[in-house]
C-alpha cells in the first residue's frame, strides 16, 4: 500500500484555542447507504444521553444527512468573529455544510480542494468548546475527504459500519485496509440492517442474508460492536428529524460500548 497515500496528508490540523475535544471518532464504511449517518447519529445520541458533551461533524459535504436526521434547520451562528454550531433537541452540537446553504436542497458542486478545505475548517475554525466526543459522519468511499479526515484530523478511532450484503462486505474491507494503511485504529465493527423482526409473528428475518459481521470483525482482528436491526421506527424517526427519540437507544448502548472500547485502548 506504500505510495498510495499522499505524503502531505499526514500533517495534523490544529484546533482553535476556544475548543478542547477529548475523543474523536469517525464512522466509516466505504459503501454508500449502509447506515453510517444513522450509526453516527445513534452513537452521538447515546453518548449524549450518558452525560458526555458531544458534537457531530458531518463530513459528507456533498450528501449531508445529519441536520435532517436531527431536525436542525438553524444556521451556524457567527458572533465576535467566531462560528458556533447549533444544538439539537438534546444538546448535541452539529456542523454540516447544509447549515451554511441558503436552501437545504441546494447542491454542493465543489472540486476536491474546496471540499478538503471545508473539512479542515470544520475542525479548525468552529468554536466547538469543550467536548468529550466528536463523532465524524464520513461520506461513502475511500476518496479524497476520507484521506483528509484520516490523515489530517487527530482521530482516536474508527467505527466501521457494514451490512450483510456481499457487496457491502467487500467494500468495507477496502475501508478497513485504508484505515490500516493510514495507521488509524479501528475501534470495531457495527453490522447495520442485520435482521428484521416480523411485526406479526415476532420472528427474526435475515433480509440481506445471514449475518457476517462477526466473521468480518474476526478476519480483521477487531471487536464486533454489535448488530442493529432493520427497524421501521429508526427510518421514520430519521425522516421526521427526531432520531434522538429512538426507543432502543439504551438497548443497543452504542455510547457505552464505544466509550469502553476507547478506554481499553488508552
Ligand atoms: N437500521 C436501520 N433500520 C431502518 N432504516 C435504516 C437503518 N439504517 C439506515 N436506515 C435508513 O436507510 C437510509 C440510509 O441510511 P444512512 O443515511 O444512515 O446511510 P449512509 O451509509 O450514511 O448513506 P450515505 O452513504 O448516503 O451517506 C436512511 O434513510 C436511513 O434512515
Ligand atoms: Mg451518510
Amino acid at each position: 500500500m506504500d505510495g498510495l497515500i499522499p505524503e502531505d496528508s499526514m500533517e495534523k490540523e490544529q484546533l482553535n484555542t476556544d475548543s478542547k475535544i477529548k475523543n474523536v471518532i469517525a464512522v466509516m464504511s466505504g459503501k454508500g447507504g449502509v447506515g453510517k449517518s444513522s450509526v453516527s447519529a445513534l452513537l452521538a445520541a447515546s453518548l449524549n444521553k450518558k452525560g458526555f458533551k458531544v458534537g457531530i461533524m458531518d463530513a459528507d459535504i456533498t450528501g449531508p444527512s445529519i441536520p435532517m436526521m436531527f431536525g436542525v434547520n438553524e444556521s451556524l451562528v457567527v458572533r465576535d468573529d467566531k462560528i458556533f454550531p447549533p444544538l439539537t433537541k438534546t444538546g448535541i452540537k452539529i456542523v454540516s455544510v447544509n447549515l451554511l446553504l441558503p436552501n437545504e436542497d441546494d447542491p454542493v458542486i465543489w472540486r476536491a480542494p474546496i471540499l478538503n478545505n471545508t473539512i479542515k475548517q470544520f475542525w479548525s475554525d468552529i468554536t466547538w468548546g469543550e467536548l468529550d466526543y466528536l463523532v465524524i459522519d464520513m461520506p461513502p468511499g475511500t476518496g479524497d475527504i476520507a484521506i483528509t479526515v484520516l490523515g489530517m484530523l487527530p482521530l482516536d478511532g474508527i467505527v466501521m459500519v457494514s451490512s450483510p450484503q456481499e457487496l457491502a462486505q467487500m467494500v468495507v474491507r477496502k475501508a478497513l485496509k485504508m484505515s490500516e494503511a493510514m495507521n488509524v485504529p479501528i475501534l470495531g465493527l457495527v453490522e447495520n440492517m442485520s435482521y428484521a423482526i416480523c411485526p406479526n409473528c415476532n420472528e427474526k428475518h435475515e433480509v440481506f442474508g445471514p449475518s457476517k459481521g462477526n466473521e468480518l470483525a474476526k478476519a480483521f482482528d477487531i471487536p464486533f460492536i454489535g448488530a442493529l436491526p432493520l427497524d421501521p421506527e429508526l427510518s421514520q424517526l430519521s425522516d421526521e428529524g427526531n432520531i434522538e427519540a429512538y426507543s432502543r437507544l439504551d438497548e443497543f448502548n452504542l455510547g457505552e460500548i464505544i466509550d469502553n472500547l476507547l478506554k481499553e485502548r488508552q
